[in-house]
Protein backbone atom coordinates (compact mmCIF):
# COMPACT_ATOMS: atom_id res chain seq x y z
CA UNK A 1 0.00 0.00 0.00
CA UNK A 2 1.26 3.58 -0.93
CA UNK A 3 1.88 5.47 2.22
CA UNK A 4 -0.69 8.25 3.11
CA UNK A 5 -0.79 10.65 5.39
CA UNK A 6 -3.18 10.24 8.54
CA UNK A 7 -6.10 11.77 8.37
CA UNK A 8 -5.53 14.35 10.53
CA UNK A 9 -2.50 15.55 9.04
CA UNK A 10 -4.19 15.62 5.47
CA UNK A 11 -5.93 19.16 6.91
CA UNK A 12 -3.16 20.37 8.99
CA UNK A 13 -1.66 23.24 7.60
CA UNK A 14 1.66 22.23 5.28
CA UNK A 15 3.41 25.10 6.81
CA UNK A 16 3.32 26.92 10.39
CA UNK A 17 0.92 30.33 9.23
CA UNK A 18 -0.51 29.11 6.34
CA UNK A 19 -4.40 28.76 6.31
CA UNK A 20 -6.36 25.30 7.34
CA UNK A 21 -7.16 23.38 4.66
CA UNK A 22 -10.80 23.63 3.63
CA UNK A 23 -12.71 20.79 4.69
CA UNK A 24 -15.85 20.57 2.25
CA UNK A 25 -14.76 23.01 -1.27
CA UNK A 26 -16.73 26.66 -0.95
CA UNK A 27 -20.48 26.17 -2.81
CA UNK A 28 -19.72 28.60 -5.92
CA UNK A 29 -20.96 28.55 -9.58
CA UNK A 30 -18.56 28.00 -12.18
CA UNK A 31 -20.58 27.27 -15.25
CA UNK A 32 -18.07 28.71 -17.49
CA UNK A 33 -14.31 28.99 -16.57
CA UNK A 34 -13.57 31.82 -19.01
CA UNK A 35 -10.26 32.21 -20.23
CA UNK A 36 -8.34 35.45 -21.20
CA UNK A 37 -4.89 36.72 -22.31
CA UNK A 38 -3.63 39.13 -19.76
CA UNK A 39 -0.57 40.27 -21.97
CA UNK A 40 -3.39 41.70 -24.49
CA UNK A 41 -4.17 45.11 -23.32
CA UNK A 42 -7.44 45.31 -24.99
CA UNK A 43 -8.73 42.35 -23.82
CA UNK A 44 -7.49 43.69 -19.82
CA UNK A 45 -9.24 47.02 -20.56
CA UNK A 46 -12.82 45.22 -21.31
CA UNK A 47 -12.15 42.77 -17.78
CA UNK A 48 -14.77 45.10 -16.08
CA UNK A 49 -17.76 43.62 -18.35
CA UNK A 50 -16.79 40.50 -18.60
CA UNK A 51 -16.60 39.91 -14.66
CA UNK A 52 -20.39 40.68 -14.79
CA UNK A 53 -20.77 38.04 -17.28
CA UNK A 54 -18.91 34.94 -16.34
CA UNK A 55 -18.86 32.88 -13.43
CA UNK A 56 -14.93 32.41 -13.53
CA UNK A 57 -12.27 34.26 -15.15
CA UNK A 58 -8.98 32.85 -15.83
CA UNK A 59 -5.89 34.35 -16.61
CA UNK A 60 -4.13 31.84 -18.97
CA UNK A 61 -0.28 32.00 -18.62
CA UNK A 62 0.52 28.84 -20.59
CA UNK A 63 -0.38 27.57 -24.31
CA UNK A 64 -1.61 30.12 -26.67
CA UNK A 65 0.90 32.42 -24.71
CA UNK A 66 4.26 32.89 -26.60
CA UNK A 67 7.42 32.04 -25.26
CA UNK A 68 8.16 35.90 -25.09
CA UNK A 69 5.01 37.26 -23.62
CA UNK A 70 5.05 34.91 -20.13
CA UNK A 71 6.54 37.39 -18.44
CA UNK A 72 4.17 40.01 -19.42
CA UNK A 73 1.16 37.85 -19.44
CA UNK A 74 2.47 37.23 -15.67
CA UNK A 75 2.59 40.94 -14.92
CA UNK A 76 -0.53 41.91 -17.04
CA UNK A 77 -2.63 38.93 -14.14
CA UNK A 78 -1.16 40.45 -11.41
CA UNK A 79 -2.16 43.73 -12.47
CA UNK A 80 -5.47 42.82 -13.34
CA UNK A 81 -6.07 40.78 -9.95
CA UNK A 82 -5.20 43.97 -7.54
CA UNK A 83 -7.27 46.55 -10.17
CA UNK A 84 -10.55 44.67 -10.20
CA UNK A 85 -13.07 43.22 -7.83
CA UNK A 86 -14.75 40.37 -8.77
CA UNK A 87 -17.18 40.15 -6.36
CA UNK A 88 -19.36 36.61 -6.66
CA UNK A 89 -16.75 35.76 -10.08
CA UNK A 90 -13.90 33.27 -9.35
CA UNK A 91 -10.33 34.62 -9.90
CA UNK A 92 -7.94 31.94 -11.34
CA UNK A 93 -5.15 31.19 -12.99
CA UNK A 94 -3.75 28.70 -15.21
CA UNK A 95 0.10 28.81 -14.84
CA UNK A 96 2.87 27.11 -16.55
CA UNK A 97 3.88 23.12 -16.04
CA UNK A 98 6.04 22.49 -13.46
CA UNK A 99 8.75 21.19 -15.91
CA UNK A 100 8.75 25.08 -17.71
CA UNK A 101 11.49 27.61 -17.04
CA UNK A 102 8.51 30.43 -16.02
CA UNK A 103 6.53 28.07 -13.48
CA UNK A 104 8.38 28.92 -10.48
CA UNK A 105 8.26 32.76 -10.90
CA UNK A 106 4.45 32.10 -11.91
CA UNK A 107 3.64 30.71 -8.57
CA UNK A 108 5.72 33.11 -6.47
CA UNK A 109 5.37 36.21 -8.02
CA UNK A 110 1.44 35.67 -8.07
CA UNK A 111 1.15 34.55 -4.17
CA UNK A 112 3.47 37.19 -3.47
CA UNK A 113 1.39 40.25 -5.20
CA UNK A 114 -1.96 39.06 -5.49
CA UNK A 115 -1.91 35.90 -2.99
CA UNK A 116 -5.32 37.46 -1.86
CA UNK A 117 -7.01 37.59 -4.15
CA UNK A 118 -7.07 34.32 -6.52
CA UNK A 119 -9.18 31.37 -5.98
CA UNK A 120 -7.67 28.71 -8.02
CA UNK A 121 -4.17 27.73 -9.59
CA UNK A 122 -4.93 25.77 -12.71
CA UNK A 123 -1.88 23.12 -13.20
CA UNK A 124 -1.57 22.34 -16.38
CA UNK A 125 -0.28 18.49 -17.39
CA UNK A 126 -0.32 16.78 -14.08
CA UNK A 127 0.74 13.69 -14.03
CA UNK A 128 0.37 12.13 -10.69
CA UNK A 129 0.28 13.10 -7.06
CA UNK A 130 3.84 14.22 -6.71
CA UNK A 131 2.85 17.53 -8.79
CA UNK A 132 -0.12 18.14 -6.52
CA UNK A 133 2.30 17.61 -3.66
CA UNK A 134 4.83 19.67 -4.83
CA UNK A 135 2.54 22.68 -5.51
CA UNK A 136 0.52 22.40 -2.22
CA UNK A 137 3.92 22.46 -0.03
CA UNK A 138 4.98 25.23 -1.88
CA UNK A 139 1.55 27.27 -2.15
CA UNK A 140 1.56 26.78 1.84
CA UNK A 141 5.41 28.61 2.68
CA UNK A 142 4.23 31.48 0.20
CA UNK A 143 0.98 31.89 1.56
CA UNK A 144 2.57 31.46 5.02
CA UNK A 145 5.05 34.10 4.18
CA UNK A 146 2.95 36.49 2.25
CA UNK A 147 -0.42 36.91 4.63
CA UNK A 148 -2.69 34.84 2.49
CA UNK A 149 -5.27 34.43 4.61
CA UNK A 150 -8.01 31.36 3.02
CA UNK A 151 -5.76 28.61 0.77
CA UNK A 152 -5.53 28.99 -2.90
CA UNK A 153 -7.29 26.08 -4.29
CA UNK A 154 -5.35 23.44 -7.17
CA UNK A 155 -7.13 22.67 -10.39
CA UNK A 156 -5.66 19.89 -12.25
CA UNK A 157 -5.76 19.68 -16.22
CA UNK A 158 -6.04 16.11 -16.90
CA UNK A 159 -4.21 15.65 -20.29
CA UNK A 160 -1.76 13.47 -20.19
CA UNK A 161 -1.84 10.04 -20.50
CA UNK A 162 -0.26 9.40 -17.19
CA UNK A 163 -2.66 11.70 -15.76
CA UNK A 164 -5.79 9.71 -16.85
CA UNK A 165 -3.96 6.57 -15.60
CA UNK A 166 -3.17 8.45 -12.23
CA UNK A 167 -6.23 10.08 -11.75
CA UNK A 168 -7.72 8.99 -8.41
CA UNK A 169 -4.59 9.33 -6.81
CA UNK A 170 -4.43 12.63 -8.04
CA UNK A 171 -7.82 13.49 -6.74
CA UNK A 172 -7.04 12.33 -3.41
CA UNK A 173 -3.77 14.22 -3.09
CA UNK A 174 -4.35 16.77 -1.27
CA UNK A 175 -7.45 19.29 0.63
CA UNK A 176 -6.25 21.97 -1.40
CA UNK A 177 -7.36 19.92 -4.94
CA UNK A 178 -10.98 22.04 -6.26
CA UNK A 179 -11.27 19.40 -8.89
CA UNK A 180 -10.01 18.85 -12.78
CA UNK A 181 -10.78 19.76 -16.45
CA UNK A 182 -10.14 17.33 -19.18
CA UNK A 183 -7.65 18.96 -21.84
CA UNK A 184 -8.51 16.83 -24.88
CA UNK A 185 -5.38 18.35 -27.37
CA UNK A 186 -2.76 17.65 -25.18
CA UNK A 187 -4.32 14.35 -24.05
CA UNK A 188 -4.77 13.29 -27.69
CA UNK A 189 -1.17 13.88 -28.62
CA UNK A 190 0.41 12.08 -25.52
CA UNK A 191 -1.77 9.63 -26.02
CA UNK A 192 -0.84 9.08 -29.68
CA UNK A 193 -4.46 9.99 -30.83
CA UNK A 194 -4.70 10.29 -34.57
CA UNK A 195 -6.37 13.71 -34.42
CA UNK A 196 -5.97 17.39 -34.97
CA UNK A 197 -8.58 19.00 -32.93
CA UNK A 198 -9.09 20.77 -29.85
CA UNK A 199 -11.40 18.71 -28.38
CA UNK A 200 -14.78 17.87 -29.14
CA UNK A 201 -15.84 14.41 -31.75
CA UNK A 202 -14.32 13.26 -35.02
CA UNK A 203 -16.50 12.11 -37.94
CA UNK A 204 -14.16 9.15 -38.37
CA UNK A 205 -15.22 7.49 -34.49
CA UNK A 206 -18.11 5.65 -35.07
CA UNK A 207 -20.09 2.37 -34.97
CA UNK A 208 -21.56 1.08 -38.49
CA UNK A 209 -24.60 -0.44 -37.96
CA UNK A 210 -25.35 -4.03 -39.17
CA UNK A 211 -26.00 -4.58 -42.79
CA UNK A 212 -29.48 -5.05 -43.48
CA UNK A 213 -30.09 -6.35 -47.22
CA UNK A 214 -29.75 -3.26 -49.70
CA UNK A 215 -30.42 -0.75 -47.45
CA UNK A 216 -27.42 1.53 -46.80
CA UNK A 217 -25.82 1.23 -43.39
CA UNK A 218 -26.53 3.95 -40.79
CA UNK A 219 -23.54 5.28 -38.79
CA UNK A 220 -23.06 6.59 -35.76
CA UNK A 221 -20.52 9.24 -34.63
CA UNK A 222 -19.70 8.30 -30.84
CA UNK A 223 -18.29 10.91 -28.04
CA UNK A 224 -14.40 10.54 -28.27
CA UNK A 225 -14.17 11.51 -24.54
CA UNK A 226 -16.63 9.32 -23.34
CA UNK A 227 -14.55 7.27 -21.31
CA UNK A 228 -11.94 9.92 -20.09
CA UNK A 229 -14.51 12.16 -18.68
CA UNK A 230 -16.62 9.11 -16.93
CA UNK A 231 -13.34 8.26 -15.61
CA UNK A 232 -12.59 12.02 -14.27
CA UNK A 233 -16.00 12.48 -12.91
CA UNK A 234 -15.88 8.96 -10.82
CA UNK A 235 -12.41 10.47 -9.46
CA UNK A 236 -14.05 13.49 -8.68
CA UNK A 237 -16.60 12.67 -7.21
CA UNK A 238 -15.35 9.75 -5.14
CA UNK A 239 -13.43 12.56 -2.96
CA UNK A 240 -15.90 15.76 -3.27
CA UNK A 241 -14.05 17.38 -6.02
CA UNK A 242 -15.21 19.15 -9.17
CA UNK A 243 -15.31 17.84 -12.56
CA UNK A 244 -15.07 19.75 -15.77
CA UNK A 245 -14.92 19.13 -20.04
CA UNK A 246 -11.91 21.89 -20.98
CA UNK A 247 -11.48 23.82 -24.46
CA UNK A 248 -13.40 23.20 -27.39
CA UNK A 249 -11.52 24.87 -30.55
CA UNK A 250 -13.98 24.97 -33.41
CA UNK A 251 -15.30 28.43 -32.38
CA UNK A 252 -17.13 28.33 -36.02
CA UNK A 253 -19.00 25.51 -34.88
CA UNK A 254 -21.58 26.52 -31.62
CA UNK A 255 -23.70 23.29 -32.47
CA UNK A 256 -20.89 21.18 -32.09
CA UNK A 257 -20.02 22.65 -28.54
CA UNK A 258 -22.67 22.97 -27.47
CA UNK A 259 -23.62 18.94 -27.95
CA UNK A 260 -19.87 18.51 -26.14
CA UNK A 261 -20.71 20.18 -23.13
CA UNK A 262 -24.22 18.59 -22.87
CA UNK A 263 -22.55 15.06 -22.95
CA UNK A 264 -20.27 16.68 -20.04
CA UNK A 265 -23.42 17.74 -18.25
CA UNK A 266 -25.43 14.75 -18.70
CA UNK A 267 -22.18 12.91 -17.10
CA UNK A 268 -21.66 15.14 -14.72
CA UNK A 269 -19.21 18.29 -15.24
CA UNK A 270 -20.13 21.39 -13.73
CA UNK A 271 -18.81 23.31 -16.38
CA UNK A 272 -16.51 23.67 -19.26
CA UNK A 273 -14.00 26.60 -20.53
CA UNK A 274 -15.05 29.40 -22.64
CA UNK A 275 -12.12 30.08 -25.36
CA UNK A 276 -14.58 32.91 -26.63
CA UNK A 277 -16.75 35.27 -25.81
CA UNK A 278 -19.59 32.91 -27.59
CA UNK A 279 -18.91 30.26 -25.69
CA UNK A 280 -19.78 32.16 -22.47
CA UNK A 281 -23.83 31.89 -23.44
CA UNK A 282 -23.39 27.93 -24.50
CA UNK A 283 -21.62 27.27 -21.43
CA UNK A 284 -24.44 29.36 -19.43
CA UNK A 285 -27.43 27.19 -20.91
CA UNK A 286 -25.90 24.23 -20.88
CA UNK A 287 -24.70 23.89 -17.53
CA UNK A 288 -27.61 25.54 -16.28
CA UNK A 289 -30.00 23.22 -15.76
CA UNK A 290 -32.79 22.70 -18.01
CA UNK A 291 -36.20 24.50 -16.44
CA UNK A 292 -38.65 21.33 -17.66
CA UNK A 293 -36.30 19.16 -15.55
CA UNK A 294 -36.01 21.06 -12.73
CA UNK A 295 -39.60 21.37 -12.17
CA UNK A 296 -40.18 18.06 -12.52
CA UNK A 297 -37.58 17.37 -10.28
CA UNK A 298 -39.47 19.98 -7.61
CA UNK A 299 -42.20 17.61 -8.06
CA UNK A 300 -40.26 14.51 -6.86
CA UNK A 301 -39.04 16.40 -4.09
CA UNK A 302 -42.51 17.61 -3.21
CA UNK A 303 -43.76 14.27 -3.44
CA UNK A 304 -41.46 12.89 -1.00
CA UNK A 305 -40.96 15.04 1.92
CA UNK A 306 -38.34 12.53 3.72
CA UNK A 307 -36.66 11.40 0.93
CA UNK A 308 -37.78 7.42 1.41
CA UNK A 309 -40.81 5.17 -0.29
CA UNK A 310 -42.05 5.09 -3.76
CA UNK A 311 -44.41 7.33 -5.66
CA UNK A 312 -45.60 7.78 -9.08
CA UNK A 313 -45.92 10.90 -10.96
CA UNK A 314 -46.66 11.16 -14.42
CA UNK A 315 -46.23 7.23 -14.83
CA UNK A 316 -42.72 7.55 -14.10
CA UNK A 317 -41.98 5.34 -10.84
CA UNK A 318 -39.78 7.50 -7.95
CA UNK A 319 -37.88 6.44 -5.13
CA UNK A 320 -34.97 7.02 -2.77
CA UNK A 321 -32.43 7.30 -5.82
CA UNK A 322 -34.74 9.20 -7.94
CA UNK A 323 -35.33 11.98 -5.18
CA UNK A 324 -31.51 11.97 -4.95
CA UNK A 325 -31.00 12.85 -8.53
CA UNK A 326 -33.83 15.36 -8.12
CA UNK A 327 -32.29 16.89 -5.23
CA UNK A 328 -28.89 17.39 -7.40
CA UNK A 329 -30.58 19.22 -10.06
CA UNK A 330 -32.80 21.64 -7.40
CA UNK A 331 -29.86 22.13 -5.67
CA UNK A 332 -28.15 23.42 -8.88
CA UNK A 333 -30.96 25.19 -9.88
CA UNK A 334 -31.24 27.09 -6.70
CA UNK A 335 -27.15 27.86 -7.16
CA UNK A 336 -28.09 29.37 -10.76
CA UNK A 337 -31.39 31.46 -9.28
CA UNK A 338 -28.85 33.00 -6.82
CA UNK A 339 -26.64 34.52 -9.36
CA UNK A 340 -29.75 35.16 -11.64
CA UNK A 341 -33.01 36.23 -10.93
CA UNK A 342 -34.62 35.44 -14.54
CA UNK A 343 -33.50 31.90 -14.32
CA UNK A 344 -34.76 32.25 -10.52
CA UNK A 345 -38.50 33.19 -12.10
CA UNK A 346 -38.01 30.28 -14.67
CA UNK A 347 -37.04 27.68 -12.07
CA UNK A 348 -39.79 29.22 -9.48
CA UNK A 349 -37.14 29.06 -6.66
C1 LIG B 1 -5.99 22.01 -22.82
O1 LIG B 1 -5.08 22.52 -22.23
C2 LIG B 1 -5.83 20.95 -23.75
O2 LIG B 1 -4.67 20.57 -23.97
O3 LIG B 1 -6.84 20.49 -24.30
MG1 LIG C 1 -3.23 21.62 -22.72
Amino acid sequence: MTATRTPAKHFAPLAIGAPEPYRALPVRLERMIHFIPPHNEKIRAKLKDTIKQVDVVLGNLEDAIPAGEKEVARKGFVSMAREHDFGQTGLWTRINCLNSPWALDDITEIVAEAGNKVDVIMLPKVEGPWDIHYLDQLLAQLEARHGVNRPILIHAILETAEGVKNVEAIAAASPRMHGMSLGPADLAASRGMKTTRVGGGHPDYQVLADAAGEAPRTRYQQDLWHYTVGKMVDACLSYGLKPFYGPFGDFSDSAACEAQFRNAFLQGCLGAWSLHPSQIEIAKRVFSPDVKEVLFAKRILDAMPDGTGAVMIDGKMQDDATWKQAKVIVDLAKLVASKDPAMAAAYGL
